[in-house]
């Protein structure tokens, strides 16, 4: 059997993602919080992993035991802006608390400031569906930055902010999120709005800290034709790479933003990248179908032969992970790239190793080509809570219980250390964790 190391360059960052409303608990002042108690989620956040309680300090002590060096979370803006005229200097002390904690044990922060929740006061009256919100969530990041800078200059403006307006606002997402409404032009609002956000989030930043990189965490969702010969299918294809893919990081890099039905012109987004965030899970094929008007005629789905995660949430596909690359160096040139998200769901274990190594060989392959890929956070350093889909999707390397606040480690938490520590993924590795896809990725 072949015997080899597929290392990553010095420096390269290791970690897990989390964001605030699906670990801290106790999150009360927001929109999902809302949403939650109204019967929409398979159960409730509740006490979540009890960050705020404090468990951070523990959590944080096995990501640094098991060799990694960052870690990306995201701070709650209900919490620090309860009400419109009122900030909580006792939140942002914990969250100064929360940083130093990375600092001291080794871990470089990345920190997003909005991860799918709007305080209610913000949802309460027009959310992101005005320009009204940009000032405000501006506002709200110069106080957060000025507060939080001396610990962290890798920021994060908003997560998957297009999942955001497809899943809140458009019924051919899961049309399971706030507000539950189903309205493109809506959802096309809501994401220029979005964009507007980010660029006047960008440049408070970069006054307030000058050596900051900024960015946005992307869902890169890749779409394969389920028949390459037709062309209804390869028009359905484009759509929907245009509208998920396209929309947000272009405008980002032109000022336009581009919709499967026409471009809106956001000038003043031009530039506001400093780094390419990179989310990817999984790939879906997508078919022409008449019947589906609210997405243009498009329906996605999964490859019947596909390798699927405990609830078939996702499909592991990890060639995606590299197409994705591929078109992220090719479409934005000297962008560095983060993978900012990538994981699976499973509660035994089972899929969750071979998801791992397959998908850091995909990035070894990018970075063998020189693309800028600088580092890779697993989602997730724990269980939490899946948003509408509650508890029972589980995400972490360690299992948790919510009731009794129980970790366990899972296998895979094992494997990811010894990635970290090594800075790379060896043939030993995969055939004490997954031998099953040894010939696969280290052929004879
Ligand atoms: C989101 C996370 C979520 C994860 C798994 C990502 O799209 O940013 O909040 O938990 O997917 O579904």
């Amino acid at each position: 059997m072949p015997q080899a190391t597929y290392h990553f360059p010095k420096g390269f960052l290791w970690g897990t993602a989390t964001s605030a409303h699906q670990v801290e608990g106790n999150n009360t002042n927001n929109n999902w919080h809302k949403w939650e108690q109204e019967g929409h989620t398979n159960g409730k956040s509740g006490l979540a992993c009890d960050w705020w309680g404090g468990r951070w300090r523990e959590d944080f002590d096995r990501a640094a035991e098991t060799g990694q060096n960052a870690h990306r979370l995201s701070v709650e803006w209900s919490r620090i802006q309860p009400a419109p005229d009122r900030w909580d200097e006792d939140a942002l002390e914990k969250y100064r608390a929360m940083l130093r904690g990375l600092k001291d044990r080794g871990l470089t922060a990345m920190v997003t400031l909005h991860h799918f929740t709007d305080p209610l006061w913000l949802a309460e009256v027009h959310g992101w569906e005005t320009e009204e919100v940009v000032p405000l969530f501006e506002k709200f990041v110069r106080k957060t930055v000025e507060a939080l800078k001396e610990y962290c200059s890798l920021w994060c403006t908003l997560n998957e902010p297009t999942g955001y307006a497809v899943n809140g606002y458009v019924d051919g997402g899961s049309g399971a999120f706030p507000p539950g409404q189903n309205n493109l032009r809506l959802a096309l609002r809501v994401q220029a709005n979005l964009i507007r956000g980010h660029a006047a989030a960008y440049r408070a930043i970069h006054q307030i800290q000058p050596e900051a990189r900024v960015g946005f965490a992307h869902h890169y969702r890749s779409f394969a034709p389920q028949r390459a010969w037709s062309p209804l299918d390869r028009w359905v294809q484009r759509n929907f790479f245009t509208a998920v893919n396209l929309g947000f990081p272009f405008a980002l890099a032109s000022g336009i933003m581009k919709t499967p039905i026409g471009s809106i012109r956001i000038p003043e987004a031009k530039g506001t990248q400093d780094y390419f965030g990179f989310n990817y899970y999984t790939r879906e094929v997508v078919a022409f179908d008449l019947r589906k008007v609210n997405t243009l005629f498009g329906r996605n789905f999964f490859r019947k032969e596909a390798d699927m995660s405990d609830n078939s949430f996702l499909a592991n596909e990890p060639e995606g992970m590299y197409e994705g690359m591929k078109w992220v160096v090719r479409t934005f040139p000297n962008l560095p790239i983060l993978v900012s998200e990538n994981g699976v769901e499973c509660a035994d274990d089972h899929i969750r190793p071979r998801y791992i190594a397959q998908h850091i060989h995909q990035m070894w392959r990018a970075v063998n080509f020189n693309w800028p890929v600088k580092g890779y956070f697993h989602w997730s350093l724990t269980d939490n809570f899946e948003w509408d889909l509650g508890w029972t999707h589980r995400f972490g390397l360690w299992s948790l219980d919510p009731e009794t606040q129980k970790r366990v480690k899972r296998p895979s938490a094992d494997l990811f250390a010894e990635i970290c520590r090594e800075n790379g993924l060896s043939s030993a590795m995969v055939e004490k964790y997954c031998p099953e896809v040894f010939g696969e990725l280290f052929p004879s």
